[in-house]
């Protein structure tokens, strides 16, 4: 035999070994999706084409807040979204003309702690897809990024849609969905529509750890108006918040009764009810505040003008308008209400003492590519 067949058979059976290692160690790390790259052999000389992918944020009504595994971003409770349209982050991803990944959110070079976070994920692609090359990524959001309003959610979830679409991958939503997971948490639920839960899931590989659409009533006349009452990023990520908020006492309390309020909002969507929905939600946001403030150091997300929305959504309902407030790990604050009084309630969250600017909202769709581009 010659010299050049046997390298050749060599190589080949390294390759072998190689695929079958990264099967079995993969299969866990990215929760139950099957690496592909066992069938991509010979793909990686396919020169890769830029794609584009736009994906919605998404306001909760039963908040995520409390991991139960750091590494697989696994959460301590399950959670209910809202997806919302009018805001989106598209995200363009093409091969690095450096030897590195690189990172640009609203035009502005990413560095430090979150481009290794992304490089992280990135990594995940890679090794589904068995190539190898440097990335370079740009993200643009047509609203304020890491000010709690999700843009991680709907950067993560674009992300993942645009990478397996570059990497030629065949992903179900729900396989999808557990990527983006560990890009970020609520991303999971971004890359559906409409109202969406993620279940908590009991499996220590995260492999039913994902997010499902919820049935609710077609065409629920729905609307949720975000009042900004803060431009600056936030001054706790969601990450180090939710460690800090297990130091309080009451953070046991919160994990166990988060189930009924599950139940409840599940219901609620299935029904169509807006006040059923929207006093559970109101509650559960008071929870994760409550569990937040009472943390070692307290964690305290609001502002005045915070407070001050919170009242105007209260005198509202007071004056018969059904409208209820939710808030993130963050300053702003998101009020659901029937679409038919969304001017009565934008007209009051904008006259409200702090209030910076008020931002209208329908329910949103699924995360997609954007087609045509390239
Ligand atoms: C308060 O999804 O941003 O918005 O998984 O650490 O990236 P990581 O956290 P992230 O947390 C969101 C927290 C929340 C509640 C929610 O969206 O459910």
């Amino acid at each position: 035999m010659q010299a050049e067949v046997v390298a050749d058979r060599l190589v080949y059976i390294f390759r072998f070994i190689y695929c079958g290692l990264y099967l079995s160690v993969w299969k866990e790390r990215i929760g139950g999706v099957v690496p592909v790259a066992a069938t991509m052999r010979g793909a990686e000389h396919v020169t890769l084409q830029a794609v584009r992918a736009r994906a919605h944020p998404n306001v909760a009504l039963v908040k995520y807040w409390g991991k139960r595994d750091l590494h697989l971003n696994l959460p301590a409770v399950g959670s209910i979204s809202l997806t919302l349209g009018g805001l989106y982050t598209e995200v363009t991803i093409q091969p690095s003309k450096a030897n590195r990944d690189e990172y640009r959110s609203n035009g502005r070079l990413v560095e430090g702690a979150p481009l290794s976070g992304l490089g992280r994920f990135l990594d995940l692609f890679r090794a589904l897809s068995g190539r190898q090359e440097r990335l370079s990524i740009e993200a643009k959001s047509n609203f304020p990024v890491a000010a709690g309003l999700a843009s991680s959610a709907s950067t993560y979830a674009a992300l993942t849609v645009a990478l397996a679409a570059l990497y030629g991958i065949r992903l179900s939503k729900e396989q999808l969905s557990a990527l983006a997971r560990q890009g970020s948490g609520s991303a999971c639920r971004s890359i559906w529509g409409g109202f969406v839960e993620w279940r908590r899931g009991e499996r220590p590989d995260g492999s039913d750890s994902f997010a499902s659409r919820l049935v609710s009533p077609p065409d629920w006349p729905i609307t949720v108006i975000v009042a900004i009452t803060d431009f600056q990023p936030k001054h706790t990520v969601s990450r180090d918040g939710m460690r800090q908020s297990e130091t309080s006492p009451f953070y046991p309390a919160w994990v166990a009764s988060q189930v009924d309020d599950l139940d409840e909002a599940r219901r609620a969507i299935g029904a169509g009810d807006l006040e059923r929905l929207g006093s559970v939600a109101e509650r559960n946001c008071l929870k994760m505040h409550a569990v937040a403030f009472t943390a070692r150091p307290p964690l305290v997300y609001w502002r005045p003008a915070t407070l001050a929305a919170v009242e105007t959504v209260w005198k509202l309902r007071a004056a018969g308008v059904p409208a209820y407030f939710t808030i993130d790990a963050g300053p702003q604050v998101k009020v659901l209400c029937r679409t038919q009084d969304r001017a009565t309630v934008q007209g009051a969250l904008a006259a409200t003492p702090g209030v910076r600017k008020v931002i209208l909202c329908h329910p949103g769709g699924d995360a997609q590519l954007v087609e045509g581009f390239h």
